[in-house]
């Protein structure tokens, strides 16, 4: 007999990730595309708080409509039918549709926290298959940390990353991962990079290049699809490098971009004079 009992409320931190560099190849037969990617983990979080309930209920102030976290329970009753009914409450601080993984954060929270409360102690590989049919951006925040990331997001290798600090700046209207995809399909019109647009070396050399060498080295494929979608992106970019960032990039499809910073009060005194800037850390991870 297990005299440990389970706890019955947990919170959860969830990390928003930002991708210094995002490499996209060709749709496969399934309609995904490939990647190779460099996630940072920053310091950008929701909260989400699960408990025990009379039946499954998910409250997440601001977001309408079906919510990840709900798909999350779903997956894990699929493979822990003992779990109970849960009840999550997400407090919302990183931005939705942003490209920042928000939605991917919380799920991969809820994941963790069903797997205290059912005492199911699944290990992290097979929470992290759960979490790849979930979405794409969940396996690697079941674990969160920088990471090269590949595959369909299924693919994950700890990364180290040069110290630096962001500034994320957000739009009021998110963008549609699935749109954004579609339209690098329609501007690439076939014309997809070979293979070796996905190996991952070059992309762990740059994370080991220092902060200026990775700076260099930002880059995304998405950007230019975001941009055809959403030209006003270009001003963002520009806003960013104007006040001082080494460089400036989209993360995953948009619409955030970033600008990166060597020390946080050339970051802090830019965030001054963007409005709605966001400061944020890579995590100590
Ligand atoms: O997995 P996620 O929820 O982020 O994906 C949403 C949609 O974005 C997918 O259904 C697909 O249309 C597109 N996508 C893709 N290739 C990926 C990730 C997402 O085509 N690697």
């Amino acid at each position: 007999m297990n005299a440990e009992r389970p706890p019955v409320k947990i919170t959860e931190c969830a990390p928003a990730k930002v991708n210094l560099v995002l490499r996209v190849g060709g749709p496969r037969a399934d309609g995904l595309h490939p990647l190779c990617s460099i996630f940072a983990s920053v310091d950008l979080e929701d909260s989400v708080s699960v408990c025990e309930a009379e039946e499954d209920a998910v409250e997440c102030g601001g977001v309408e409509g079906p919510n990840l976290a709900a798909t999350a329970i779903d997956a894990f009753r699929a493979e822990v039918p003992s779990l109970p009914p849960l009840e999550v409450r997400i407090e919302k601080r990183i931005p939705v549709a942003a490209g920042l993984g928000g939605g991917s954060a919380d799920a991969a929270a809820v994941l963790r926290a069903a797997n205290q409360l059912s005492g199911a102690r699944l290990p992290p590989g097979r929470l992290r298959a759960l979490a790849a049919r979930i979405g794409s951006d969940v396996p690697s925040q079941i674990e969160p940390r920088h990471s090269l990331v590949r595959g369909v997001g299924e693919e994950l290798e700890p990364l180290s990353l040069p110290r630096m600090t962001l500034l994320l700046l957000p739009r009021d209207q998110g963008l549609s991962t699935p749109a954004v995809f579609g339209e690098l399909d329609r501007l690439r019109d076939g014309l997809d990079p070979p293979a070796a647009w996905l190996d991952p070396e070059p992309l762990r050399r740059l994370a080991t290049a220092g902060l200026h060498g990775l700076a260099a080295g930002i880059e995304n494929d998405l950007a230019r699809a975001a941009l055809s979608l959403r030209p006003e992106l270009a001003q963002s970019l520009e806003r960013l490098l104007d006040a001082g960032a080494l460089a400036a990039g989209v993360t995953g499809s948009g619409p955030t971009t970033f600008g990166v910073f060597e020390q946080v009060d050339d970051a802090t005194s830019a965030a001054r004079r963007i409005e709605r800037s966001i400061v944020a850390s890579p995590r100590a991870c």
